[in-house]
Parts: structure tokens; sequence; C-alpha cells
């Protein structure tokens, strides 16, 4: 986790003199883009700017590689200068107040995952945020030195319309920590806080940060999502943005590409926003996917856990054949753990097609189309 937070906080501090420089800029830009309560009026407005597109037979050549991703990365730039990074900081955190907190679990799921709301209205700067970003939360109390804690970062689950489409909220999808020590469980402190706390509680909240986990641009992009656990809280956000009826008005974003779905969960109960997705698959199936592996309950061909990176390779040919396509976009978000795992699976399939993972992933990296947020 501090690894992760503390990447993600330098990656926002790396970017505190352009704030600095251009905070009326990217202020001017946004209300120029929302409605008094915040919503996008336009197209370009909604879109945050991973717009980078390179074919795969581009990527595995070097030399092209090279010239074609630094132009693309340049685009890619200028447009990330749009979105709101750091709008609050730790030691001016924005106060706001929850809205909901419910449980995301059905009977016999394992642990404890809420789906928590907060009302971000009087934010002075306006709180505009991204689906992709994370914001920040400091837990109310002290450490065990008497100090007050420190932010934890949580991947934002709403889309910039919040969850009651008045640009208004922010949403979170949160796991509460839970772990064995010296025969005492301990609990997590920041995500047992948000897992307790109650509508009409106060709460600091920091940021936003983060653009390693933005949407591309194009309405005919593909978007292969591999999730993990609360690893689904950006994906949600995506999936809202492309196929909720009323995201889809409010952003004039019509959504034409393949979005392809691996969730990966414990059980069935803990499927998380399951209905919603299962809604979205039967009123757009031909852009929609959605495989699930649900590790306790099915086994791979080894007779082990159903992990995501065995569904991966179950599918190899067509995954691959969507990474053919220079506008296809991999999101990987969830357990840290599952990396070593997805690369293995990711090599395999390549090696199935001969290709060279190790030579394709940093370029497609390179070319702003391979995502990882993991903690
Ligand atoms: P803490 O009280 O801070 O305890 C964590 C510490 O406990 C660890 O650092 C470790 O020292 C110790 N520990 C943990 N497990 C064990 C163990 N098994 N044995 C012994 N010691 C252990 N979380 C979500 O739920 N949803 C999200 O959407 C989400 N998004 C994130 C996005 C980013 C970019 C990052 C960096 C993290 C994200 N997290 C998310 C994780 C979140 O930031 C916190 O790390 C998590 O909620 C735990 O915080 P805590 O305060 O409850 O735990
Ligand atoms: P399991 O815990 O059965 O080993 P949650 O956050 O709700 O626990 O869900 C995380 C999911 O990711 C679980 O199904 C978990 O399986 C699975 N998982 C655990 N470790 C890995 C890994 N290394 N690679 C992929 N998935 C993993």
């Amino acid at each position: 986790m501090a690894y992760s937070e503390a990447q993600v906080v330098v990656g926002g501090l790396g970017h505190v003199p352009v704030i600095i420089g251009a905070a009326w800029m990217i202020q001017s830009f946004i209300k120029a883009r929302t409605g008094p309560s915040g919503v996008a009026t336009s197209t370009k407005a909604a879109v945050s700017g991973n717009t980078v597109a390179q074919p795969l037979s581009e990527v595995t050549t070097p030399s092209s590689a090279q010239t074609t991703s630094g132009a693309q990365n340049q685009q890619a730039k200028k447009a990330h200068q749009a979105v709101p990074v750091n709008l609050f900081k730790p030691k001016t955190p924005f106060i706001g107040t929850v809205v909901e907190n419910y449980s995301l679990l059905k009977e016999g799921a394992i642990g404890r995952v809420n789906h928590i709301t907060f009302n971000l209205s009087g934010a002075d700067p306006q709180f505009n945020y991204f689906e992709g970003q994370s914001i920040g939360i400091i837990p109310a109390g002290e450490d065990s030195n008497g100090k007050p804690h420190k932010l934890r970062l949580y991947s934002i689950a709403s889309t910039r319309h919040g969850d009651n489409f008045e640009g208004n909220t922010v949403s979170l999808c949160v796991r509460q920590l839970q772990y064995e020590k010296d025969g005492q469980t301990i609990d997590g402190v920041c995500s047992t806080y948000l897992c307790d706390i109650a509508p009409g509680d106060k709460i600091k909240i920091t940021g936003p940060v983060g653009k390693e986990m933005l949407l591309p641009e194009e309405e005919d992009s593909n978007v292969i999502m591999l999730a993990t656990g609360t690893g689904i809280a950006p994906m949600r956000a995506y999936l809202r943005r492309m196929f909720e009826n009323t995201e889809r008005k409010l952003n004039s974003w019509n959504f034409k590409g393949k979005a392809w779905l691996f969730m990966g969960a414990p059980k069935t109960a803990n499927l998380l926003y399951d209905s919603d997705f299962e809604w979205y698959r039967s009123q757009f199936p031909d852009n929609f996917r959605y495989t699930k592996a649900i590790s306790r309950e099915q086994n791979n061909v080894k007779g082990g856990r159903m992990y995501i990176q065995d569904r991966v390779l179950e599918n190899a040919d067509e995954l691959f054949a969507l990474i053919e396509n220079p506008k296809t976009h991999i999101y990987l978000c969830g357990l840290k753990g599952m990396e070593p795992g997805i690369d293995e699976a990711m090599t395999t399939a390549a090696a199935s097609k001969g290709i060279d993972w190790s030579e394709l992933r940093p370029k497609l990296k390179k070319a702003g189309r391979w995502h990882v947020e993991t903690y």
C-alpha cells in the first residue's frame, strides 16, 4: 500500500508546479465545460485524454514505436493538463458529508465491502474529478504516536456526474482490511472508519489524484478490464459512463467499442455491482462482455482456484485479436499480488500468437495503452 500510495502522491506532487502555474487555466477549463452542478456539457470535456492509439505491428517495431509513441505521448500530455489534480491537499482537505453507506455483498459473502457516497457540494474550488482518478480520505482520530492519521487513497467508483447524475457527489467501493496478528484480529484504520461511517457524518477528503487510469477519448476504443475485488471501482465508473442511459445523454459520448470485464471474486456472493453489469450485458450484448472468475467456487484447468489470469488464458486468441487493434486499452486494478499471475498468463497467451510479451508490454505502456493501479 505504502509504495503505491507514495507513487500516486509523488506523481501528484510532481504536478505541483504545473498546478500553481496553471491552476486558473484548469479551473476555467472545467468551469467552461460544466454547468452549475458541475455536469459536463460537451463531449470533448467529458474525455480524459489517453488518446494514444498504435497498431500492434507498429508497437512491436522498436524504431517506429519510439517515433509514434513520442508524438502520441505529447498529445496525451496536453489532454492530461485538463484533468483536475490535487484540488484539495492534506493540510486543507474538503469536508464532505456522507450521503449513503451500504454493503455490496450478498448473504454468505466473505468480509465486508461497502459502497459509500459523499456530498461534495460547496467545495471551493469545485471538487471535479474524472473516471479513473482516486481521492484521499483522512480518517478521524490519531495514530499510536498521537499524530493525526495519514490519508489513504481510494479509487473513485462513480463517474464525474456521481451516482445521482447531479455532479455533486463521489462514491467509493471499500473493503474493510482485517488480518490476524498474535491471535488477535486487527482492523485497518481507514477502511474500518469508512465502513462504519454513517449518513450525515463529516469526512476529510483530498484530491483528486492520478492520471494512470483515465479512459481513452475515442468512442470506438476497446477497453479490456482486469479487476480483483475492490479493483472494480474504476471499472464501475467506466461502465456507467459507457452504458448507463443518463450518462450517455449527459456526456454525448456514445461508446461504440468493445468493453470486456474480467472480474475476480472469492464467491458469487462477493461479486460487486454484478446485477448492474448483467443489465449492461443484456442491453449491449455486442459491446459488453463480462467474464467472472469465482476463485472459491470454480477451478482452473489445473484444479486450483479460478483467477482472472486463468480466464485470460482461456480467452487468449480473442484477447490478442483485440490487442492488435490500435484502439484497445488494458486496465488492471486491485490486488498487487495478481500482477505476476497476469504477466505470466499474458506471456503464455502472447507466445501462442508468436508474440514476446516482455517486449510488447513496455511498448503498450509507453503507448499509453497499458494501465495498472494495484495496491
Ligand atoms: P491500515 O490501518 O493502514 O493497515 C494497513 C497496514 O496493515 C499495512 O500497511 C500493513 O503494515 C498491515 N497489514 C495489512 N495486512 C496485513 C497482514 N495480512 N498481516 C500483517 N500486517 C498486515 N482500498 C479499497 O478498499 N478500495 C479501493 O478502491 C482502493 N483504492 C486504492 C487506490 C490506490 C491508488 C491505493 C494506493 C490504494 C487503494 N486502496 C483501496 C487501499 C487503501 O488505500 C488502504 O490501503 C486500505 O483501505 C487499508 O487501509 P487501512 O487504513 O484500513 O489499513
Ligand atoms: P482468493 O482469495 O480465493 O485466493 P476480494 O478482494 O473480494 O477478496 O477478491 C479478490 C479476489 O482475487 C479473490 O477471488 C481472490 O482469490 C483473488 N486473488 C487472490 N490472489 C490472487 C492473485 N495472485 N491473482 C489473481 N487473483 C487473486
